[in-house]
């Protein structure tokens, strides 16, 4: 796991008032809303004598653990020992852990990492591109057998797509892969953009060779388990990768679409998405649970090609990321860096579609 990042851990529609235990980064957690609706997250395991307190109860802004009865606020101190009365004192060590949790943006966010004052940790990013009011969305989820970096490289595998997706979104005529052309657009998010060929004797273009004009849709992975695909700007998939433990990953696939954005029709069409949606992610179940190992590293048994570099990027700075906070510094910067042709300003000249869509991240 990336330290001292917000990951996705679930979907804000599954928290509510009755404590729900989930494992997270191979911890059992529980997570619960008090009466005015803020998130609390503990580890799920009272500290007087074990018992989940997942089965418990929300009394007000406490937790209340179901076998003696020993409430817990949002910052884990336990507030009531019955059985020594509402009056007695309570020890500070009597107290369960704690994460750092908010909700932002329709999502449960967890801070993984070292933390000495939460009012200093960073701000939430979330994509801009989906922010539009005018989108309708739905989300599903499917729990695999497998390290959440096998779940990311999935979606940034683009060589699969004439074999793995023949049937769906992948068009078994055009295996060849250009490029692809990533370019980091800021220290966390590399953007990419699929281009395929018919093979009639040509070999893959490198990223510079690409006629940027004729590409609409890109795909963006942001650090640490983000990604989403503008396939136009009325219709985009969200997916959160989310570490259940070493072995499992949760995937969250939401659509948004706006060709219909109102209620009844538009939701209607986005569960349609979604079961293509699942289908598609059907396709890529049956690879990936059998990938092995089932955890990708940057030093690994694999020989990966042209068109697997947005794997390889990943993996790059994944490694940077790691090894950064394991010696106390800064990561390396890597905002700019792109393979793709460069305008007179130094920079990569955009697609249409990225005009479009431009603009400043939200933060929570
Ligand atoms: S085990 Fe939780 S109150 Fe006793
Ligand atoms: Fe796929």
């Amino acid at each position: 796991m990336i330290p001292n990042q917000w990951y996705v851990v679930l979907d804000a529609a599954e928290v509510s008032k009755k404590p729900l235990g989930v494992k997270r980064f191979g911890v059992d957690m529980v997570f619960w809303r008090d009466a005015a609706g803020e998130i609390a997250c503990q580890v799920d395991k009272c500290c007087h004598r074990g018992v989940r307190l997942s089965l418990g109860e929300v009394k007000g802004g406490c937790i209340e653990c179901p076998f003696h009865g020993w409430q817990f606020d949002r910052a884990g101190q336990c507030t009531l020992v019955p059985s020594n009365g509402k009056n007695a004192r309570i020890p500070k060590k009597f107290k369960v852990q704690s994460y750092p949790v908010r909700e932002a943006f329709g999502w449960i966010w967890l801070y993984w990492g070292e933390v000495e004052d939460e009012q200093t940790l960073p701000d939430i990013r979330y994509f801009k591109t989906l922010q539009d009011p005018r989108f309708r969305s739905g989300t599903f989820q499917e729990l695999w057998p497998v390290h959440y970096t096998r779940s990311v490289e999935n979606q940034l595998d683009v060589t699969h797509l004439a074999f793995t997706h023949a049937k769906t979104i992948g068009n078994p005529k055009k295996p060849i892969v250009d490029g692809p052309l990533f370019d980091w657009i800021d220290e966390d998010t590399m953007r990419f953009f699929p281009v395929t060929q018919p093979d009639v004797g040509n070999v893959a273009k490198k990223a510079d060779e690409i006629d940027m004009s004729k590409v609409r849709g890109f795909l963006d992975f942001r650090f640490p388990n983000m990604w989403q695909l503008c396939i136009s700007e009325k219709f985009i998939n969200f997916a959160a990768f989310v570490p259940v433990d070493d072995e499992h990953c949760i995937t969250y696939i939401r659509v948004h679409q706006r060709f219909f954005p109102v209620p009844i029709l538009g939701d209607w069409l986005v569960s349609v998405m979604n079961i293509f949606n699942r289908r598609v992610l059907g396709e890529d179940r049956r690879m990936v649970v059998s990938q092995r190992p089932i955890r990708s590293e940057l030093e690994m048994d694999e020989l990966l090609v042209q068109g697997d570099r947005p794997i390889t990027e990943y993996r790059r700075r994944r490694q940077e990321l790691k090894d950064a906070a394991a010696e106390g510094r800064a990561p390396s910067s890597i905002a700019g860096k792109t393979n793709g042709p460069k305008d007179d300003d130094g920079t990569r000249s955009t697609t249409a579609m990225e005009e479009v869509l431009a603009g400043e991240d939200t933060t929570a």
